[in-house]
């Protein structure tokens, strides 16, 4: 096997607490026992396309392990396969396949093996590069914790720390008013980090994707809280949530974008409809992007370093395209492209659902 003497490292998709811990840890690696070079690609496969990258010392990869988003820069619009290009004359979307291209910047500056830290979208997007010959290794972050073949993913535990605190601090304000309070977080199609923050809050209602709501039931639960005792109830509802035979909210329609389609909304809708049939005062608080910002807990921070130094462990053993993926506890090497435009969503079963519906907590179902 060719020895590898320099690696890049790739932040693809949305940011996330946690990246610049996981760019550390490859780069520590790298550069502290093996004396491999490192290189940092700017902005995603963006970057890949338009030969943009950076050196990465000692110096740059200091001092950053708490800090949130990425020194890299990153992008959930670009694909290598459907690269834009701009308008045409007519207004028309220009694209081209830029394969090639991401194959020249490699070349150029002789990276052995690509660190790619992202989540499916990312992934599926490295498919033709692997094709084309890359060597690379997968490290899964997303605060939706949905990639296949991994129980956790880089960013979620922290997200769920301020889903869980802003959930906390709706409590005043429905307890006081004798409110509904609505609280709408971000998953995609994923309900974990609802499911988490709300268990882990308390919240009396927890709207997910994977399990399409009843209004009608929503309201009763709602309406009987406040005939029984406090009067008031808080709401965690995913992004992706929807009532029995409706579709998912969509708040914007992102062209270029390999997953074009944002939600967002349904807290809203929840709201309204709530306060018209039930005549209690409602509120809807969306978290968006603050789900995402800020330094990394030090949940994740571990996570992101053991990803990290295990991804770069399996490079060294030429375990190339694998992602590291936490299973049951255990560290193990998943073949990256298994876990390419897969989602993985919250069984109807699952542990966490079985302990929310033991203290009563109502999905709308
Ligand atoms: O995948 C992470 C995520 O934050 C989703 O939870 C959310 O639906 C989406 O990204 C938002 O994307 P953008 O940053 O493009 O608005």
């Amino acid at each position: 096997m060719k020895k590898i003497k320099r690696i890049g490292i790739l932040t693809g998709g949305g940011d996330c607490p946690g990246l610049n811990a996981a760019i550390r840890g490859i780069g520590k690696s790298a550069l502290y026992h093996n004396g491999i070079e490192v290189i940092g690609i700017r902005d995603g496969y963006q970057g890949l396309v338009e030969n943009r990258v950076q050196h990465l010392g000692l110096d740059e990869l200091s001092g950053i392990l708490t800090r949130g988003g990425t020194i890299l820069g990153t992008n959930n619009k670009c694909s290598p396969k459907k690269y834009y290009e701009g308008k045409d004359e007519s207004g028309a979307s220009i694209y081209s396949n830029a394969v090639d291209r991401c194959m020249a910047t490699v070349e150029e500056h002789c990276i052995d093996v690509l660190f790619v830290i992202g989540g499916d979208g990312t992934f599926t997007c490295t498919k033709p590069l692997v094709e084309a010959g890359l060597r690379c290794i997968g490290i899964p972050k997303t605060i939706d914790n949905d990639i296949h073949g991994t129980d956790l993913t880089i960013g979620f535990t922290t997200a769920l720390r301020i889903g869980t605190m802003a959930l906390d601090r709706l409590h005043s304000t429905g307890d006081s008013h004798h409110r509904v309070m609505v609280c709408e977080l971000m998953g995609r199609n994923a309900g974990w980090l609802t499911l988490a923050s709300g268990l882990a809050s308390g919240s009396d209602v927890i709207l997910i994707p994977e399990i399409p709501f009843d209004l009608d039931k929503v309201c009763e639960f709602v309406e009987s809280r406040r005939n029984d005792q406090s009067g008031f109830s808080i709401i965690a509802c995913a992004e992706g949530a929807h009532p029995i035979g409706e579709e998912q909210v969509v708040s914007m329609h992102i062209e270029n974008s390999p997953d074009p389609i944002r939600l967002g909304g349904i807290g809203g809708n929840v709201a309204r409809i709530i306060e018209d049939r039930t005549g209690i005062e409602s509120r809807t608080t969306t978290l968006g992007h603050i789900q995402r910002g800020g330094e990394p807990a030090a949940t994740d921070r571990v996570v992101a370093t053991t990803f990290a130094t295990a991804a770069f462990e399996l490079a060294m053993r030429g375990q190339f395209n694998t992602m590291v993926a936490l299973c049951d506890g255990h560290m193990e090497a998943k073949n990256i492209l298994d876990a390419a435009g897969k989602q993985r969503l919250v069984p109807k079963d699952h542990r966490f659902i079985r302990a929310a519906r033991a203290v009563r907590t109502c999905f709308g179902d």
